[in-house]
Parts: C-alpha cells; sequence; structure tokens
C-alpha cells in the first residue's frame, strides 16, 4: 500500500479509500457487452484468498456506465454497414472525402489539425491537409459517444443518427446531395445487399438506414480500459505516486467538478475564455440556444485520450497538453505551480488512455474509390 501512504494526508473529505474484491470483476469498469478483457492487468488480479484491496480515490468510485439499449443487440451487419460507410469516399461531392478525413485512427480519430478542412482538398488528412473549405472548429476523437446525450461542441445535436447528417451535407465538409447520395449507393450491388442484411425489417438503401448505420459503428469506439480503469477497480499499484498525486490536484483545482469521472466530460457548457482566431466568429452554445447568456460556452469535452486530441480545444489553440492545461488552471482562479499543471498533465497522459476500440481501417471500400490517406508513417 506504498502509494497509499502518499495520499492519505490528504484531507479526509477529499479521500475515499475504496475497497474492492481483489478478484471479483464485478466493480470492474466496462459494460457487460464488451466485457473488460485486455484491460491492463484486469486479468489475473490474483490476489490473497478474497481479502480486500485498497485504493485512494479523490471522489467516490463512480462505476463506468451501463451500455444504452440503443448499442445493445445490434446486427453486426449494421455495424459493418456503417464502418464501410465511414472510411468511403463515395458519399462525398469531390468523392475524396470521408468522415474518416478529418476522424482518422491515425490521427486518434481526430485528424491533428487545429480546425477541420472539409471536400476538395485532395485524398490527404491529418495536419498537412489544407484546402478551400475551412471550418471554424477542431475535429473531436468520438471516444464513448454512445454515453452521450448531447453531441458537438456546443450540445447542438441530440442522437448520432441525427449528427452524422450535418457534415454529410454541410457545404464545406462532403456536401453530398441526398438523392446523389443514395442513387450513388443503389449503384454499387455490393452496398444493396449490405444494406438488405443490415436493415431486415426495412431492407432499402435510405438516408435513415445509412445515419443508422454510421450511428451503431460509432457507438463502438468505447474507451474503459485505461490503467485510471484497472487502479479503481482494485489495482492500486497500476498508478505511480506522481499520477496519484496528479489525480488528487486534478481534484482540489475543481477539474472534475466539469471533467467529471469515469468519463471524464460532463455535459456542462462553459466559456473557458479561449483565445479567439482571427477572422473567425464563433458564439459557441449561443448559436443553438439562442441565448445570449450561452455566447462562448462549450461543452466540457472528455479527457480521455487527451493526446489523441491535439491541438486542443474547440477552435485548435491550444497547441501542446501542458499549455492546454495550465490554460484550464488559470481558467479556476486558484493559485497553482509548475509541478501541478505537469502532474495533472501526467495523470491525464498516462493513465486516461485506452484505444483499443479506435476505428480499424478496412483494406477497401465497396465503391473501390482510394480511402482518404494520411501521409506515410504518420504513426
Ligand atoms: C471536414 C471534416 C469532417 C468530416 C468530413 C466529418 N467530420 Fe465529424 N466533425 C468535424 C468537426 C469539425 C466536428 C465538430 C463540429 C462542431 O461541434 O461544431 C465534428 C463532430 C462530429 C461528431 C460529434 C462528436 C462530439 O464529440 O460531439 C461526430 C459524432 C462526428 N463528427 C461524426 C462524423 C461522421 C459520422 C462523419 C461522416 C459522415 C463526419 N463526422 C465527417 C469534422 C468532420
Ligand atoms: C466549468 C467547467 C470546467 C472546469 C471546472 C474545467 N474545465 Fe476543462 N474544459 C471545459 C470546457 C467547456 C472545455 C472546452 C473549452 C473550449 O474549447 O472552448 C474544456 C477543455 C479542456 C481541455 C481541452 C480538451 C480538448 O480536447 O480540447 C483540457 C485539457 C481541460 N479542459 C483540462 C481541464 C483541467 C486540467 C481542469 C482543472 C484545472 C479543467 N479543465 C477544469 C470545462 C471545464
Amino acid at each position: 500500500m506504498h502509494q497509499l501512504v502518499t495520499v492519505l494526508y490528504r484531507i479526509a473529505a477529499l479521500t475515499f479509500v475504496v475497497f474492492v474484491g481483489a478478484c471479483g470483476d464485478s466493480e470492474a469498469p466496462g459494460t457487460p457487452a464488451l466485457g473488460a478483457a485486455g484491460t491492463p492487468g484486469m486479468d489475473g488480479t490474483g490476489g490473497s484468498g478474497g481479502s480486500p484491496t485498497e485504493v485512494a480515490l479523490p471522489w467516490p468510485l463512480t462505476e463506468f456506465p451501463e451500455l444504452p439499449d440503443i448499442a445493445k443487440d445490434v446486427p453486426e451487419a449494421r455495424i459493418e454497414l456503417g464502418h464501410l460507410l465511414f472510411f468511403d469516399p463515395i458519399l462525398s461531392i469531390d468523392k475524396q472525402t470521408a468522415c474518416v478525413t478529418c476522424h482518422s485512427e491515425q490521427w486518434g480519430m481526430g485528424d491533428g489539425l487545429a480546425r477541420a478542412v472539409g471536400h476538395s482538398a485532395g485524398l490527404l488528412a491529418g495536419p498537412g491537409r489544407r484546402g478551400p473549405n475551412n471550418l471554424r472548429r477542431n475535429s473531436p476523437i468520438l471516444y464513448n459517444l454512445v454515453f452521450r446525450e448531447s453531441l458537438l461542441w456546443t450540445g447542438g445535436a441530440a442522437t448520432l443518427e441525427e449528427q452524422a447528417l450535418i457534415p454529410l451535407f454541410a457545404s464545406d465538409e462532403m456536401s453530398a446531395d441526398p438523392d446523389q447520395a443514395i442513387a450513388d449507393l443503389s449503384a454499387i450491388p455490393e452496398y444493396v445487399d449490405r444494406f438488405t442484411d443490415a436493415f431486415p425489417e426495412d431492407p432499402s438503401v435510405t438516408i435513415e438506414n445509412l445515419a443508422s448505420a454510421l450511428a451503431a459503428y460509432q457507438r463502438t469506439f468505447i474507451s474503459d480500459g485505461s490503467i485510471y480503469d484497472a487502479y479503481a477497480a482494485g489495482r492500486p499499484e497500476l498508478m505511480t505516486d506522481d499520477e496519484i498525486e496528479g489525480m488528487f490536484r486534478f481534484a482540489e483545482m475543481g477539474c472534475d467538478g466539469c471533467h467529471s469521472p469515469p468519463l471524464f466530460e460532463s455535459e456542462t457548457f462553459a466559456n473557458r475564455n479561449v483565445p479567439e482566431v482571427e477572422g473567425i466568429v464563433d458564439h459557441g452554445r449561443e448559436e443553438f440556444t439562442g441565448l445570449e447568456q450561452d455566447r462562448g460556452k462549450f461543452r466540457a469535452v472528455t479527457l480521455r485520450n487527451l493526446r489523441n486530441s491535439e491541438p486542443y480545444f474547440h477552435n485548435g489553440t491550444g497547441i501542446k497538453m501542458e499549455n492546454a492545461v495550465r490554460h484550464e488552471l488559470e481558467q479556476s482562479r486558484m493559485p497553482f505551480t509548475d509541478d501541478d499543471v505537469r502532474l495533472i498533465t501526467l495523470f491525464i497522459d498516462k493513465t486516461l488512455r485506452d484505444e483499443r476500440r479506435e476505428a480499424i481501417r478496412p483494406a477497401s471500400v465497396p465503391s473501390g474509390l482510394p480511402i482518404p490517406v494520411d501521409p506515410p508513417g504518420s504513426r
């Protein structure tokens, strides 16, 4: 209990010592459907005759949310159709842009750009992408969408089905024409078959089914097997003293109020005084709610897999992780030291990572078109 000793001097009110059955997996994070196999250290906990294991946490242990009904018993054929559509540039006006252009597994499900670049910029994805259609906002990394009540930086979409159609038809993203998209897909026998298998109740190539398949696929990007998850489930040896110290400072500085465990995000919208970009007007959540009090407010996004989300903030003005953390600490209006920045960054970076369920690039897509590429050697 080496680590425990280092943290127990904390104010009692802030410290929760959680006892977890040493070999029980009942408290383990992870959704029943997906299980926690492969979670670091989740297998073979060992334990001495079932005696409880102590872990120190600065907050009450909250279990990972259950998989909602909409993600249960989804036909595999629907998920696979969504997978292919996610990578297939057939849906875009220039036949070179797909969801993966801006949400690539090579860039941790983002694009490594400060702000996204839409169609007519060629096949290249990633930070080198340049083109005429420059978006105002940073591409999010798409983890744990299945648990979300609202989507987008502003909370402006409620479901993944609704959200999928936004980039598809947005004139600066993929700029698809609904009739053309359906005609293009219907002309490819493999897609017709795949839609039939994916939607036995309504075997047709429709925009609705297309959105449903993309949504089903995106619900599989779950991140629940980080070192923190395994630690919280009863493996105290998995986090170093510095990482635990960083976790406690994260809580002391109030970060968990908005980036709340276990997802390290919340449906909180706040104005974090992120520097503006010259020439870009962005009123944030006000553009969705119409309320002036929401001006400049954006969603408290997840800190899981944070490294992938660089450059940071809604407009990509936070260049390095330490700088983004420092900016957020400044917003807390409490005194802090360089050591706080270092330790909090370490905690987030090292212990909240789990990218096992990122998208997997198919060898080819049914249209036969080349899949948008990342610069060689980008990962
Ligand atoms: C040109 C780049 C681009 C393309 C292409 C693109 N996206 Fe995005 N995506 C973005 C940006 C930028 C945002 C944030 C927009 C906002 O919040 O205003 C976003 C947001 C999202 C979100 C919300 C994530 C969150 O955390 O709230 C989802 C889901 C998503 N995109 C899925 C898709 C799907 C599915 C496709 C293909 C049909 C797609 N995207 C195509 C750039 C892109
Ligand atoms: C009042 C709610 C709130 C609190 C408290 C808060 N944040 Fe945030 N955080 C946000 C919001 C909202 C954003 C998005 C801001 C934007 O892009 O304009 C954000 C963004 C971030 C980002 C960038 C994420 C990305 O992917 O771009 C980091 C890193 C971050 N916060 C860390 C922290 C840390 C560390 C603390 C504690 C010092 C903290 N936050 C406290 C609401 C909060």
